[in-house]
């Protein structure tokens, strides 16, 4: 894949799209009515529908779409052991320092881009009255006590990523999923961490959901599927809308490798901020099931009962972020254009991704208009998701549609009271065909279906 140049700046800034998130309720700071809460996000109506779509298209492709992945929904709170297997215990950590006067704590690492509050012109350290402390490494894992008594109870984490779930489930699956490697193991939920320097919206929080598929492979040939899935991750990124010239993929320099890792490639999207990974694509050798071997005593390994070989499987995973997805689709999508002399906001998403995909607007509140498009959106809810709308003018009902990413907003006037048909109005191209209400789910669910390519330029 060969790498490119970034490319020129479009409509989308970070604070347009939090501001259109807050104004359509897709994503509000959480606990707003106390003041928020530090990079915690809660998902509104539309934000969640959106999200819900991406993790689907995540589940279509790798588990719909495969014979050889299989799903798993693993606790949030593991034994505290497993984060001792996996080295999260003694090395998931970020340098940081504190300062004694103004109490706050910062990256050690990330110190000269950052603010100092009491003085935002320079950087924490140069202010006249700032005391920083030497750089202590911090464990980025939320500790919480399991059991009744805080004092006995039992240390606890909050899972900082979903994949140990799969790792220490490896024997429970090979076991009754049938399957032999190479096969993978794929989950979706939630991880924690405490990080220090979160920020830009829901790029980087505390609470955030992953996608991730860990695949078990013969040893020899964990090259050859490693180059598998980061094109095919790529690839998912693609199909679904992202154009090509804002998604790139990085291989990691030595010095960049996880400890577990022998190759690591990020997709990475060209956000406001610049490109930043989405995804991690990482070839994890033997070491997870390794690791966990050893600490359980319980052998993690593959039998071949025909060969009589046996082998500890290597692993290729596809790490992805489900929230940072979302905001990738969010930001590629938005648009702002002209219609009429009037200034408008559209959401370009991938129909597949839409929160809502259609829209059944009456022209006017009278006439028996709101009878006859109440009918049609019943007929259409059971297929897709509808949105009945009659307050308002109509152009403002399809801005407001336009800024939610609607596809089609279907329209039922004076005419379809003589013809039964209906004004199928496409969000891109803002054309409008005539469609009679007996074709319209049918033709609506094709038109879903097809192939979308961005129309940004
Ligand atoms: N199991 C490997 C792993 O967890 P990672 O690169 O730390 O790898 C995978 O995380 C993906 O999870 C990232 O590419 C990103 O999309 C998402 N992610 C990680 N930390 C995040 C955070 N604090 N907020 C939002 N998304 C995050």
């Amino acid at each position: 894949m060969p790498d490119q140049t970034s490319p020129p700046a479009d409509a989308a800034t970070m604070e347009k799209i939090v501001a259109l998130c807050k104004r359509r309720g897709f994503v509000f700071a959480s606990s707003e009515i106390y003041g928020g809460l530090g990079s915690t996000y809660d998902y509104g109506h539309y934000g969640v529908l959106l999200k819900t779509n991406v993790k689907n298209e995540w589940w279509r492709a790798m588990v719909q779409e495969r014979d050889d992945i299989v799903a798993l929904d693993s606790a949030i709170l593991q034994h505290p052991r497993t984060w001792e297997a996996s080295g999260h215990l003694a090395g998931f950590t970020d340098p940081m320092v504190d300062c004694h006067t103004c109490g706050q704590r910062f990256r050690a690492d990330h110190v000269p881009e950052l603010q100092c509050p009491q003085k935002p012109s320079k950087s924490p350290g140069e202010g006249p009255s700032c005391d920083l402390t030497e750089a202590r490494d911090f464990n980025l894992m939320f500790e919480t006590t399991m059991g009744p008594v805080k004092d006995s109870g039992a240390t606890v984490y909050l899972r900082p990523e979903t994949a140990q779930g799969i790792f220490v489930n490896f024997k429970n699956v090979l076991q009754f999923s049938r399957r032999k490697p190479p096969f993978g193991i794929a989950q979706v939920g939630k991880s924690f961490r405490n990080e220090i320097t979160p920020g830009n919206f829901v790029f980087r929080t505390r609470e955030f959901e992953q996608m991730e598929m860990e695949f078990f492979v013969p040893p020899a040939e964990a090259p050859q599927w490693y180059d598998f899935w980061r094109q095919e991750r790529y690839d998912w990124y693609v199909e679904l809308g992202l154009r090509k010239d804002h998604l790139r993929l990085r291989e990691h320099e030595t010095g960049e490798l996880a400890h577990y890792s022998s190759a690591t490639a990020d997709v990475e999207y060209f956000f406001p901020i610049g490109w930043s990974e989405l995804e991690g694509i990482a070839n994890r050798g033997d070491f997870d099931l390794t690791q966990h071997t050893e600490f359980s005593g319980q052998k993690l390994e593959y039998f071949d009962g025909q060969s009589g070989e046996r082998y500890v499987p290597h692993v290729i995973e596809p790490a992805a972020g489900a929230d940072r997805a979302t905001l990738a689709f969010l930001v590629d999508a938005y648009d702002e254009d002209e219609i009429g002399g009037e200034q408008r906001t559209v959401l370009r998403i991938h129909p597949r991704l839409a929160p809502v995909k259609v829209a059944v607007l009456p022209h006017m509140r009278k006439d028996g208009l709101p009878d006859v498009a109440h009918e049609v959106h019943t007929a259409l809810r059971g297929r897709m998701q509808s949105e009945y709308d009659e307050g308002g003018a109509i152009g403002k009902r399809y801005r407001r549609q336009d800024e939610i990413g609607t596809p089609y907003c279907v329209t039922i006037d004076h005419q379809t009271l003589e013809d039964r048909t209906v004004t199928v109005r496409e969000r891109d191209s803002l054309t409008q065909e005539r469609v009679t209400i007996e074709d319209l789910p049918g033709e609506l669910a094709a038109r879903l279906a097809a192939p979308w390519r961005s129309p940004k330029p």
